[in-house]
């Protein structure tokens, strides 16, 4: 038995619209969802083997995007919307080009001084 948290994360008998990224989704659920969504949402996986770093990881990525989100623009610079990728983690198929500017600049200067 192989478990999938990439077939479970997109599986539209757990989640509505569930290739929108909607981190407000967890927010509005009943108690029945949100047994079933505990038992979908598995990247850290489940049970007495799970990952013992699921704090830590949270805790960094969280203050990570705050940080980002406070002094940072992000832009996508790909054409298309990359494709994921990966067996057990995904990643983006060919890496994410991003446009990166201070936050409230109209412009980042990129002429060579
Ligand atoms: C986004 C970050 C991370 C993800 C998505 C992730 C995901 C996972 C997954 C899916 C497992 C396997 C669980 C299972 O077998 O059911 C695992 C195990 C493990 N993870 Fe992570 N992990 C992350 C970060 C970390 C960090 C930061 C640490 C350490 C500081 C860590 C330490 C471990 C260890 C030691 C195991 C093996 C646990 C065991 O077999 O008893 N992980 N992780």
């Amino acid at each position: 038995v192989v478990p999938s948290p990439y077939l479970t994360g997109r599986n539209p008998r757990v989640w509505d619209t569930p290739l929108r990224f909607d981190p407000r989704r967890f927010e509005q659920l009943s108690e029945e969802q949100r047994a079933i969504a505990d038992r979908a949402w598995v990247p850290f996986g489940r049970g007495p083997r799970s990952c013992i770093g699921f704090a830590l990881a949270q805790l960094e990525l969280t203050v990570l995007a705050a940080r980002m989100a406070q002094q940072l623009d992000l832009t996508l610079a790909a054409a298309k919307v990359p494709q994921p990728t990966g067996v057990v983690v995904s990643r983006p198929r060919g890496g994410t080009p991003v446009l990166v500017r201070p936050r409230g600049a109209s412009r980042l200067d990129l002429t060579p001084a």
